[in-house]
């Protein structure tokens, strides 16, 4: 029997514990809130913010939402998070990536004061996550921790596989499953676009982890019996729909769920916990800040 793992259930209880911190907060006349900041045309970014922006809302975060466009001179994007960095009413800044290609992305990153740095990207904070003493972890790697949890899989002493390196999924994972905690002491194998022989480093492994943004890249034949598959691609492909579109994962879920013990889907597996974590760090950032 496949467990399908329900990403939607777990990011609710993450969230209603999410609402009393911010009722706690309340009593103290503090309300969190959240600034997002898109640069970006693009349709996706502009689905992910927001629903970021509603998920605030609904637990009872202040969302602030600034749009920059594309085609602005980077100045303007730093000279907005230094604003935002300045008030008191924003704990938690978050610039959605990628953002244009004329724009550095880690003067972005490093202009965030690392206190308001609910993404967990700024140096300081990723080095803080590297040595084990953690002040924001990273949103998807954090939730992705989240549904291991709920579903009672133990990481200590486990293969895991991650296929994909990204700065955003695939790094800050490997350090938060290597840790020396009960959530972590992994033994973990970073895959990525020059792993040789993929398929052999996923079925050596009890748990995979695919972030790597290839649609369907991991089937069935690539797993060996009983691991669990945690997905976190989120893919557009084109579909005879109304949208034209429609979104898959990283793993071919068909196929890896005759071969998985536990599997998330997409939609519905890792992205609602994404969001919920993401609340759980502006949460914790007003706390920081406001203690
Ligand atoms: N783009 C894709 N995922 C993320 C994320 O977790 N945070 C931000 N800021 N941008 C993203």
């Amino acid at each position: 029997m496949t467990t399908r793992i329900d990403g939607n259930e777990i990011a609710d209880s993450v969230k209603s514990n999410v609402e009393s911190c911010v009722e706690t907060l309340g009593k103290d006349g503090v309300k969190p809130g959240l600034a997002t900041v898109l640069m970006s045309e693009d349709s996706a970014s502009e689905t992910y913010v927001s629903m970021k922006q509603q998920a605030c809302e609904a637990v009872g975060i202040e969302s602030y939402h600034y749009e920059i466009p594309a085609n602005a001179p980077e100045e303007t994007l730093l000279k907005r998070i230094k604003s935002l960095n300045s008030k008191p009413e924003i704990h938690g800044i978050l610039v959605q990536m990628p953002v244009p290609d004329h724009v550095n992305e880690q003067a972005v990153l490093e202009q965030i004061d690392p206190i308001k740095d609910v993404d967990g990207f700024h140096p300081e904070n990723v080095g803080r996550l590297t040595i084990g003493n953690p002040r924001f972890k990273p949103c998807t790697p954090h939730g992705v921790q989240k549904l291991l949890n709920a579903v009672n899989e133990e990481t200590e002493g486990k293969d895991v596989a991650i296929v994909g390196r990204s700065d955003i999924v695939g790094k800050p994972m490997m350090n938060l499953l290597i840790q020396k905690a009960k959530t972590g002491n992994a033994t973990v194998t970073v895959c990525h676009s020059r792993t040789e022989n993929l398929a052999e480093k996923t079925r050596n492994a009890d748990i995979v982890i695919a972030a790597v943004g290839v649609p369907e890249l991991i089937d069935g034949s690539m797993l060996s019996s009983g691991t669990v598959v945690i997905d976190v691609g989120v893919n557009r492909v084109e579909a005879d729909n109304e949208k034209g579109y429609e979104l898959v994962g990283d793993v071919d879920f068909d196929s890896a769920k005759t071969k998985a013990s536990a599997i998330t889907p997409v939609p519905g597996g890792v992205g609602p916990l994404t969001i919920s974590m993401l609340l759980y760090n502006t949460v914790k950032a007003a706390s920081l800040q406001e203690g």
